[in-house]
């Protein structure tokens, strides 16, 4: 068991949140940074500080005494809220992002990990449901999600200068859409999976939800616990160029419907709205790379982590689901080395 001392922010967050747990089962000794506290549950860390890493100070105060830095802080959410909120998450994401990964570097830091994402990928490489899956090259000559992905692609860039011209250690994890227990559901944030459950979960059998889009497009998503898994692979590994972390197991949003609708025993009528947030056509994750640097990748089936989730999210929207979901069994995994 290892002693290190480790941040992680945006500990009050969906992937945070967990984060914090799986490294306190191997043994860390974790503090956890928020600009808030996590919403649904005590954070396990052994302190949970309050700051604002938009301040300089603040990131200095975070990252003071720690030999690792998870930097997991961002304004994030589902297309919906990415798509309308440019101005603001740009600048917000910009000033955490450069600022930890300067007081890290200052501080003496021995590995940085950046939580980057699929929204750098170039909009044009993802114009139809079934898309090629995006390998990590395909990043540049650069076309990413206005705003949000922009910011970080940038900051993949600035972490592999530090790295470059100080020797720094940085490790840059591409995620694609996350999923699971405790991932914001409701509010304007929550992205798809969680979305739909909340929807089917609040309609009787035979009721229309309403699905953004035409249901065609695509996506690859991943479980929480796959998430964390790899997170930690990805920062025990000595690669330090962006890694695709995600599944490759694509399926249609109206298919992510049929599925939730059918864990959840009811049937569900669609009613496809195309004036709401799309987002690309198709992504998916080309994993050759991550199966080649760490010979491992995402394993649990999209089917398998929705059981969890929405059993989850039905306990926090009606009567009765809390009780259901407490004789859930976690998804099996594989240790990390
Ligand atoms: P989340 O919104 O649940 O967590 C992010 C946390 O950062 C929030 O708790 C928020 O309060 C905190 N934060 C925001 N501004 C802050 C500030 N100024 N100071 C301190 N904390 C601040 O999101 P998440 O899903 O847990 O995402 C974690 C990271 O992974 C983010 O960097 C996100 O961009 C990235 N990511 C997530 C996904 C996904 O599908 N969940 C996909 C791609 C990338
Ligand atoms: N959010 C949401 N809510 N999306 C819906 C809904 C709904 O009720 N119904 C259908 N969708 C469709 C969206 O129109 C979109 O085409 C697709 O489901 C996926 O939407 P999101 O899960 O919100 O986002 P995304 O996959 O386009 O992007 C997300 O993943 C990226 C990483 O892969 C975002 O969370 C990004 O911030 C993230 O970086």
């Amino acid at each position: 068991m290892s002693q290190k001392s480790v941040l992680v922010t945006g500990a009050g967050g969906f992937i945070g949140f967990h984060l914090v747990n799986y490294l306190k089962n191997r043994g860390y000794k974790v503090r956890a940074v928020d600009i808030k506290d996590p919403e649904y549950q005590a954070s396990s860390a052994d302190e949970f500080r309050i700051l604002d890493l938009r301040e300089i100070d603040d990131c200095r105060e975070a990252v003071r005494g720690m030999d690792e830095v998870y930097n997991l802080a961002a304004d994030m959410g589902g297309i919906g809220y990415i798509s309308g909120a440019h101005a603001s998450i740009t600048y917000n994401n910009t000033m955490i992002s450069a600022q930890m990964l300067k007081a890290a570097h200052d501080a003496k830091v021995e590995r940085f990990l950046f939580s980057s994402s699929a929204c750098v990928y170039p909009q044009h490489l993802q114009d139809v449901p079934s898309v090629v899956p995006l390998k990590e090259e395909d990043a540049f000559p650069a076309d990413p999600e206005p705003g949000y992905g922009l910011e970080k692609l940038y900051t993949e860039k600035l972490c592999q200068y530090f790295t470059e011209d100080y020797g720094f250690q940085t490790r840059l994890v591409r995620f694609h859409n996350v999923y699971g227990p405790l991932g914001t559901y409701d509010g304007g944030k929550e992205k798809a999976p969680a979305a739909i459950c909340r929807k089917i979960a609040r309609a009787k059998s035979g009721d229309t939800i309403e699905v953004w889009g035409d249901g065609k497009q695509t996506r690859s998503f991943m479980y929480i616990d796959d998430c964390v898994e790899g997170i930690y692979r990805i920062m025990r590994s000595d690669y330090s160029r962006p890694l695709n972390l995600g599944t490759d197991e694509l399926v249609d949003v109206s298919g992510l419907v049929d599925i939730i609708a059918e864990i959840a025993g009811k049937t569900i009528l669609k009613r496809f709205n195309t004036n709401r947030p799309q987002g690309v056509r198709g992504r998916n994750s080309d994993n050759s790379r991550l199966r080649e640097v760490l010979g491992w990748e995402p394993l649990i089936h999209l089917r398998q982590g929705l059981i969890p989730t929405y059993a989850w999210i039905e306990g926090q929207v009606t009567a009765g689901g809390a009780e259901r979901q407490a004789v859930i069994e976690p998804i099996p995994r594989v240790a990390a080395q």
